[in-house]
């Protein structure tokens, strides 16, 4: 990846006011972190060809060798009220989702609630976003996108190998990942577009749609207590809703989901 290639991307861009290029850097997220709370504006990316502390949720590494995955952060100030946060990281996976359904992988692009892009039943990305808060609106927000993108098997540590995937395995061909990227920002602008118009309800039927775990028996675990159930739908609010076996409804707003066999 080389910055003056992203450079012609970005050129005509409706949505990236400014990048920030980096061959290896520690992590896209905590760099657009500091450039958010120095002011940075919005439509500022951070972009890396590799990370040496990728960061994914729940203090987990986020797997980022060099020249095989797509590793940026958005820099946002979208003013919307807290509640509906949520949205904002929505507005980019469905950005990522659609840019990589365009590229014509083997089977579906799924959602795995809340922050996983799925494919075939395994793990082809990553989302993780923070955000400040002033006066119940959103200051600023980032949201970092981790794609595994040519990687083949090998490529992957032996712990995640058989949990996870890459465009080029599902899609048998090398991707062009400068144009991806830029395929990806543009649809995540657009859906951001809509977010900052209209909210999160314009988003929610495709964030549905994309969903591999709607009716779908699943193990949930949170901070505290682990939930076993059918999701059982997500709401305007992009919680998801679980009904466990005793038929109770739990309201979920956040936790590592997984999905369970059933006999
Ligand atoms: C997860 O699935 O746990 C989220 C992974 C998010 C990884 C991306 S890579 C770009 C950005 N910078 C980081 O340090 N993390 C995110």
């Amino acid at each position: 990846m080389k910055a003056h290639d992203l450079q012609m991307a970005f050129r005509r861009s409706g949505f990236v006011k400014h990048f920030f290029y980096y061959p290896s850097i520690d992590s896209t997220n905590a760099k657009a972190r500091e450039l958010a709370l120095r002011g940075a504006e919005e439509g500022t990316l951070v972009i890396a060809d590799a990370q040496t502390a990728g960061r994914g949720r729940n203090e987990r590494t986020w797997y980022s060798p060099p020249g095989l995955g797509l590793y940026v952060s958005f820099i946002l100030r979208p003013g919307t009220p807290a509640e509906a946060a949520f949205g904002i990281l929505m507005a980019v996976a469905l950005g990522a989702a659609g840019a990589v359904t365009k590229l014509r992988p083997t089977g579906s692009v799924g959602i795995k609630w809340p922050n996983d892009l799925m494919l075939e039943g395994r793990k082809l990305g990553g989302l993780l976003s923070e955000v400040g808060m002033s006066h119940g609106a959103v200051d600023w927000a980032v949201v970092g996108v981790g794609l595994n993108v040519n990687h083949q098997a090998s490529d992957f540590p032996a712990e995640i190998r058989d949990r996870a995937t890459s465009l080029r395995i599902s899609a048998h061909r090398e991707i062009d990942r400068v144009a991806l990227l830029q395929d990806l920002v543009e649809r995540a602008g657009t859906w951001y577009g809509e977010y900052l118009e209209r909210g999160m309800v314009p988003l929610l039927p495709e964030w549905r749609r994309r969903s591999v775990i709607l009716g779908r028996m699943v193990r949930v675990e949170t901070a505290g207590e682990t939930y076993v159930g059918i999701a059982d739908g997500i709401q305007d609010d992009g919680a998801l809703r679980v009904r466990l076996e005793s038929g109770t409804i739990e309201t979920l707003h956040a936790g590592d989901v997984q999905l369970v066999q059933m006999r």
